[in-house]
């Protein structure tokens, strides 16, 4: 079966209880599944498929854990053609034009490295849910057959 690579981008651990829950939630239903925090360029190229779960910081910012794949991924612009991604962005929209800025960045970037999108990106806002672990569970199992299937 297929693996899918999980990449956690997270300032103060949010982002990361989200993954942990949606790795546990795959898992259960039989997907192969890997989560990363620390991850390469290798993870996105190596894997089958991509899950970015991300937070923003700053002001519309890559959080640091993700900073250094991102630009490494900018640079060395490997080919993920065909390689189907969904990107699940925390943030708060609150902070008005940077609301989500992180998973936009990351959806833009995988996109240009012409992976396959197989959802718009999730955005998920602090304001308005205090579980967002539930919305992102809910919206990965409709588009898990996408990602996985
Ligand atoms: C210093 C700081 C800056 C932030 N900047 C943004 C931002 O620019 N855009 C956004 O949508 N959310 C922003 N947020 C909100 C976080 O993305 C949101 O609270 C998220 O749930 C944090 O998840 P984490 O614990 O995984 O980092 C910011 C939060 C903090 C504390």
């Amino acid at each position: 079966m297929a693996t899918l690579k999980i990449i956690a981008g997270t300032v103060y651990g949010n982002a990361q209880h989200v993954a942990e829950q949606v790795e546990e939630h795959l898992a259960s239903k039989g997907v192969d599944v890997e989560l990363e925090s620390d991850p390469s360029v290798d993870d996105f190229t190596g894997a089958d498929a991509i899950l970015v779960i991300t937070s923003t910081t700053g002001q519309g910012d890559i959080p640091p854990n993700l900073e250094f794949v991102f630009s490494d991924l900018k640079d060395d612009a490997p080919s993920l053609e065909g390689k189907p991604f969904a990107v699940a962005a925390l943030g708060d929209s609150s902070y008005g034009e940077s609301f989500c800025g992180a998973g936009k960045q990351f959806h833009a970037l995988l996109s240009e490295l012409q992976g396959n999108p197989v959802a718009d990106m999730l955005e998920v806002d602090a304001i308005e849910t205090l579980e967002p672990e539930k919305d992102v569970v809910e919206w990965v199992g409709g588009i898990s057959d996408k990602l996985v299937g």
